[in-house]
C-alpha cells in the first residue's frame, strides 16, 4: 500500500519568518505520518535552519542538487551536503530547471544517482509542454525523460523513487490536467515500469501529480488509482490551502 504524499514546493517564495511560521503551523496538523507523508521543499538557505528541527510529521526536500559530489561550482550544493543536514528528499529535473537553466536528461540522471549515493530519495519530475501534447508527443517525451534516469539506476533504487508528473502547461497556470488525463499518464508510467522491470516493483513507485493542484481539485486527483499525491507549488504557500490539500491526502 503506497502512502499518499503531499509535497509543497515553495520555489523562490516566502522570507524566512513566513516560511518558519508556515512550517510550524503545518507540524500542528497532527496527520498520521504512516498514511500520509507531508514534505516541504523550501528555498535552500532555509534547509539547515528548518531541516534540523526534524519533526516526524513534516519532512524536507531540497528543490535541486548539483550532479557532482563537490568542486568549483559557485552557487551550487550537492546531495552529499544535503545528506549532512539530514535532508531525506530532493526534487530533480523540475521543468523550471530544465527550461530556465538548460538541465538535460543526462544531468538529471546524474543528480538522481547523487541522491541515491547519499541516501536521499529523489522526486523526479517529468512532463510535456503544451506544444508537445498538442502534437501527440506527450507519452514519448515522458518516456524519454524517465528512461534516461531509470537506465542509470538499480532496480532496488527504483522502488523508492518518487516520480512527479507535471505537465508544463498546468504549472502555475490555474489549468489542471483533468482526472482522465492525469490517470492516463500515471497508469502509462506505471505500466512502462512494470514492462521494463516487473509489476511488483512498479506498484511500489510513487507517482505524484503536479500542476495547479488546489484544495478543490486535490481530492479527485488523489483518489485516482495511480495518483499517489501531489507536488504543489502556489497552493503550498498559504496555510489554509496547503492544509486543505493535506486533508485531501488523508
Ligand atoms: P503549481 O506548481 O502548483 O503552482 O502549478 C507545481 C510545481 O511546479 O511543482
Amino acid at each position: 500500500m503506497r502512502k499518499t504524499i503531499a509535497a509543497g514546493n515553495w520555489k523562490m517564495n516566502l522570507d524566512f519568518d513566513e516560511g518558519r511560521q508556515l512550517f510550524h503551523a503545518l507540524t500542528k496538523l497532527g496527520h498520521d505520518d504512516k498514511a500520509t507523508e507531508v514534505i516541504l521543499a523550501p528555498p535552500a538557505p532555509y534547509l539547515s535552519l528548518l531541516g534540523y528541527t526534524n519533526t516526524s510529521s513534516v519532512h524536507f526536500a531540497a528543490q535541486n542538487c548539483h550532479h557532482e559530489d563537490a568542486g568549483a561550482y559557485t552557487g551550487e550544493w550537492s546531495a552529499r551536503m544535503l545528506a549532512s543536514l539530514n535532508i531525506k528528499h530532493c526534487i530533480v529535473g523540475h521543468s523550471e530547471r530544465r527550461a530556465q537553466y538548460g538541465e538535460t536528461n543526462k544531468q538529471i540522471a546524474q543528480k538522481t544517482q547523487q541522491c541515491y549515493a547519499h541516501g536521499i530519495r529523489p522526486i523526479l519530475c517529468c512532463g510535456e509542454t503544451l506544444a508537445e501534447r498538442e502534437a501527440g508527443d506527450h507519452f514519448n517525451i515522458v518516456t524519454e525523460q524517465i528512461n534516461a534516469v531509470l537506465k542509470t539506476i538499480e532496480a532496488k533504487q527504483i522502488r523508492t523513487l518518487i516520480i512527479a508528473y507535471e505537465p508544463v502547461w498546468a504549472i502555475g497556470t490555474g489549468v489542471t490536467a483533468s482526472a482522465a488525463q492525469a490517470q492516463e499518464m500515471h497508469s502509462f508510467i506505471r505500466k512502462s515500469i512494470a514492462s521494463s522491470y516487473d509489476r511488483e516493483l512498479a506498484e511500489q513507485v510513487h507517482i505524484l501529480y503536479g500542476g495547479s493542484v488546489k484544495p478543490d481539485n486535490a481530492k479527485e486527483l488523489f483518489s485516482l488509482p495511480d495518483v499517489d499525491g501531489g507536488l504543489v507549488g502556489g497552493a503550498s504557500l498559504d496555510y489554509e490551502s496547503f492544509k486543505g490539500i493535506i486533508e485531501a491526502a488523508i
